[in-house]
């Protein structure tokens, strides 16, 4: 890749590490064989300065805002590929024929139906049950109902794996929306393309014909989009630290759901409409807030701001924003929720703890202002970003186990810094 190297000194010892390149200039020192040669081994509490993998998915520039899906701007990806073409590409690295796209949505329609058991599971929930946490637990429970595809190792079952989750993930998350309001399973249906059906079996019953809003779908598809891929974050690096363990893929995916659920990753969108509506509740008045989340004291901080990756304007969000306005203008409607929230993104915009720091809205400071506006409830708005993820979660994990020079185990080190080795006390003496 590069035969450029890096020096280091360690005492009186001079060490030479090699730098990596990546297709847009990124340099990375590759420290794989540090420790072994020096002894050390390097420190990086939350990993914000450790490249985990080489990958070939999505490209970010934080810092001029920039994400790209295999090369192609997200902003065209939104405007011109709906969900499951932009599921292929990211899974596959290339943009699909005609022929290729219709196998891959035939395939995935082959699979949406859930074993007639798993609805057993649901049912034993209790109803106000997180449906995050129904989610990851079906879908681990997918590794028992489905044990012919296990196996990511055997070309085949990596196929079907990929094609069940995909095609069973919204089943299971419309089910457990169903569940928790006490209303019957709505069955998948074919002729309906991925978005229309997963709204039909979040809202329809089966007294009456149900035919979801074009623009709905529309927006559905754009969110699931944006939300698709976005390199090593929390959950796609829990995919694939599971997953290094060569566990199936429902498994790893089962994992990357409970990474989602925080509220400093997916679950801001829910966290962040909940802070809209205090604030709303209390009358609307910012100062409050905003000193709080400036306040180092206080744990308090604005949800849907601040990115690890992102010092500038989150791409998704400017996208989001816009599609919010559209909404609303097309259907007439006012939302002082959206209006609340753009107060409070001018006035932290030009505050200058916010400016110095460059937090900027990110992907869930407007997402669930449009879930709201479909009617989705709050606590389906992580369930919504699992499904837009999943493609994402998928093509990491393939990735990996496909890679070149085979897959490694992740196991980080750490520095221990508790007791030096000391005698046992017996109980009775202690
Ligand atoms: N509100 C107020 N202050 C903030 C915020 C915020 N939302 N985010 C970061 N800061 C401040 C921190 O207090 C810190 O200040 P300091 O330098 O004075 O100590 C500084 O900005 C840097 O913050 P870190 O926590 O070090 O940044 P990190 O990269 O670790 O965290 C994170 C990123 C978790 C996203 C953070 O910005 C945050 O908690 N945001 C709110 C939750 C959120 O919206 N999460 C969704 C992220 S996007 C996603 O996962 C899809």
């Amino acid at each position: 890749m590069s035969t450029e190297t890096s020096k280091i000194t360690l005492g009186d010892e001079n060490f030479e590490l090699p730098i990596l390149v990546g297709t847009e200039g990124e340099r990375a020192i590759d420290i794989s064989k540090f420790r072994g040669s020096t002894g050390y081994i390097t420190l990086d509490d939350g990993y914000a300065n450790t490249g985990a993998t080489l990958s070939g998915i999505t490209y970010i520039d934080g810092e001029k805002g920039v994400l790209r899906y295999r090369g192609y701007s997200i902003e065209e990806i939104a405007e011109r590929c709906d969900y499951t073409e932009t599921a292929y590409l990211l899974i596959y690295g290339e943009l699909p024929s005609g022929d290729e796209l219709e196998e891959f949505r035939r395939n995935i329609r082959m699979h949406s139906l859930l074993h007639e058991g798993m609805k057993t599971i649901f049912a034993g929930f209790p109803p106000d049950a997180h449906p995050m946490a129904i989610l990851s637990s079906v879908v681990g429970a997918l590794a028992i109902y489905c044990p012919d595809a296990l196996e990511p190792s055997n070309p085949q079952h990596m196929e079907l794996a990929i094609y069940r989750m995909l095609a069973k993930m919204p089943t299971i998350a419309a089910f457990s929306y169903k569940q928790s309001i006490g209303q019957p399973f709505i069955y998948p249906r074919n002729d309906l393309n991925y978005c229309q059906n997963f709204l039909r079996m979040m809202f329809g019953v089966p007294s009456e014909e149900y035919v979801a809003d074009p623009d709905f779908v529309d927006a559905l598809n754009l969110l699931l989009i944006l939300h698709a891929d976005h390199g090593q974050n929390c959950s796609t690096s829990t995919v694939r630290m599971v997953g290094s363990s060569t566990v199936n893929l429902y498994s790893s995916v089962s994992a990357g759901i409970c990474a989602l659920w925080g509220a400093l990753h997916g679950g801001a969108n829910e966290a962040c409409i909940n802070m809209l509506e205090e604030i709303h509740a209390a009358g609307g008045r910012l100062g409050k807030y905003i000193d709080r989340a400036k306040d180092p004291n206080d744990d308090y901080r604005l949800m849907g701001f601040g990115h690890r990756v992102y010092k500038n304007y989150d791409p998704r969000a400017k996208i989001i924003k816009e599609i919010c306005h559209r909404l609303m203008k097309k259907h007439g409607m006012e939302n002082s929720i959206f209006e609340l929230a753009q107060e409070l993104e001018e006035v932290a915009l030009s505050d200058s703890y916010f400016i110095e720091r460059k937090l900027y809205p990110n992907v869930d400071f407007y997402s669930g202002i449009i879930y709201s506006l479909m009617g989705i409830p709050k606590q389906m708005f992580t369930v919504l970003f699992a499904l837009g993820r999943l493609p994402g979660w998928i093509a990491h994990w393939r990735e990996m186990h496909l890679a070149p020079g085979g897959m490694k185990i992740h196991r980080p080190r750490q520095l221990y810094t508790g007791s030096a080795q000391r005698k046992f006390v017996p109980l009775i003496k202690r």
